[in-house]
């Protein structure tokens, strides 16, 4: 029996295994067709051919193989030096990749072709007998399912980083006043850590998104072979544990035909980036000069070719921007499978691009995002400032009015009508009004009103479950600390 775990958990160390080269003679002509023997179209070629952009998936296959390969040595479909010569062929391989000796760009379709071309180059016979109880329709669907899987793990991972900067800046920001606005007009007092801790909740959504996704698709479709499974006394499970699946998918005519796992993290990025922009958006308004509440560090800014005097939120405009591009890779790959037949169809090759292009558009995001979070300015005076205009705390005195004087409430937002128009005429905002100016309109109004109408204690009094006063917001930060404890 071969030790086949260990050979899996070893594969970084077998990189520089001996040569084991024979130099076999193969045909590169069509090793994916017993029936055709004509030269493909060049056109046909470029059509047809993955192998330009799925060569990234090259660990993977290797992997597959090699959890592949020992099980058929395992259950003894093939014998024990035929593993041992797959085993060798294969590391060595990936040496050459890697070290960018062998030249991957063959003439052949896909990646999992140009292993087997390249493994029989080297090892004849034995390289033949690795497809044994496999097709490339389980082969593929293996393949692109580890890379989606070690992907989601690894966009997790940044979306947990970006969660804790954004814990950093709202532990400092718990009592830094900004307006809270709905409309984009100013609406009632918040405190700048809540508005971080809003982000915050849906970068956290968007990490259990991703765990759940993981936990959902975390099932091998190896040895599923076309669509039917195979007489061969395979044993998925076996090569599921060896890959680090929890088993294997239950039925195979779905397994080779399902693309939910890249659909998933295809809707999931799509979202995350959504709320990637929705940030931005915010960012870029800040940092506007009618705002002026945070300056992005010059590391994060561009100029002007002709405005000298210009400073560009060009980063977040392009985070804004990719948003687009995650939405269509979605919108794509659901086109692409929303008429197809079971079992594989060729059209299905269209599911990786979007998806590469996806996984790269959010990493890069999310790096991105975290550092300019982490380093930009926030002018917390600018902000108070302005708390000052758009009559913050008007909600405040109508439920003054409800509370201390017993004025029903719709009586009470008409009063408070009246009081803020009056505070236009003068000019001012209504916590700058005076004792004598309020109860020229509701002679009940007493001086205490006036602690209530001050922008801070309008904060603080929102103090409900959930809500912006300084108190709940360290609560929720508290709690936010206790969730990144327990996932990590
Ligand atoms: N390159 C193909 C893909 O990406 C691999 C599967 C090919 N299977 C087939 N029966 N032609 O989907």
């Amino acid at each position: 029996m071969l030790n086949f775990e260990f050979i899996l958990l070893n594969l970084d160390k077998m990189i520089g295994i001996k040569s084991i080269k024979r130099g076999i003679k193969v045909s590169k002509k069509k090793i994916a067709s017993a029936r055709i023997d004509t030269e493909s179209s060049d056109l046909l070629k470029v059509l047809n051919n993955s192998l330009p952009f799925d060569k990234v998936l090259y660990l993977e296959d290797i992997k597959g193989s090699l959890a592949h390969a020992s099980m058929l040595a395992n259950k003894g479909i093939i014998s024990g030096d035929d593993f041992k010569q797959i085993n060798l062929g294969l590391n060595e391989i990936l040496e050459e990749i890697i070290s960018g000796s062998w030249d991957i760009e063959e003439d052949q379709e896909d990646i999992h072709m140009a292993i087997e071309y390249r493994l029989t180059q080297k090892i004849g016979d034995a390289g033949k007998r690795l497809h044994t109880a496999r097709s490339r329709n389980d082969q593929v669907a293996l393949d692109f399912r580890l890379y989606v899987q070690k992907e989601t793990k690894e966009i997790a991972a940044l979306l947990l980083n970006l969660v804790e900067t954004l814990l950093v800046i709202a532990s400092k920001h718990t009592e830094t006043l900004l307006p809270g606005m709905t409309h984009l007009q100013h609406a009632q007092p918040i405190n700048f850590g809540y508005h971080m801790m809003a982000y915050a909740s849906m970068f956290k959504r968007d990490f259990e998104r991703f765990e759940s996704s993981y936990k959902r698709n975390n099932f091998s479709p190896l040895g599923c072979a076309a669509l039917a499974g195979t007489p061969h006394p395979i044993d998925r499970d076996m090569t599921a544990s060896a890959l680090g699946f929890d088993a294997p998918t239950l039925n195979c005519l779905d397994s080779v035909s399902d693309r939910d796992f890249a659909l998933e993290i295809l809707f999931n990025i799509a979202t995350m980036m959504m709320h990637i922009s929705r940030l931005s958006e915010e960012l870029i308004l800040w940092s506007s000069s009618e705002f002026g509440w945070i300056k992005l560090s010059d590391r994060h800014a561009t100029g002007s070719s002709i405005m000298p005097q210009k400073k560009n939120p060009d980063i977040p405009e392009l985070l804004r921007g990719k948003t687009g591009r995650a939405n269509g890779n979605l919108i794509s790959l659901l086109t692409v499978m929303k008429g197809l037949p079971l079992a594989y169809n060729k059209d299905m090759q269209e599911d990786k691009e979007g998806v590469f292009d996806s996984v790269k558009t959010a990493k890069l995001s999310l790096s991105v995002l975290d550092e300019m979070l982490a380093q930009m300015g926030i002018d917390k005076e600018a902000m108070e400032r302005a708390c000052n205009k758009g009559h913050l705390s008007a909600t405040d005195l109508a439920d003054y009015l409800v509370k201390k004087i017993g004025v029903p409430f719709r009586d009470a937002y008409h009063i408070v009508g009246n009081v803020v128009n009056f505070a236009e005429e003068k000019g001012v905002d209504i916590s700058e009004l005076g004792l004598s100016d309020l109860q020229s309109i509701e002679p009940k109004i007493s001086e205490d009103v006036l602690g209530i109408l001050d922008n801070k204690a309008s904060m603080n009094a929102r103090r409900s479950k959930g809500g912006t006063a300084t108190s709940r917001t360290l609560e929720q930060i508290e709690i936010f600390k206790g969730w990144i404890k327990n996932v990590q």
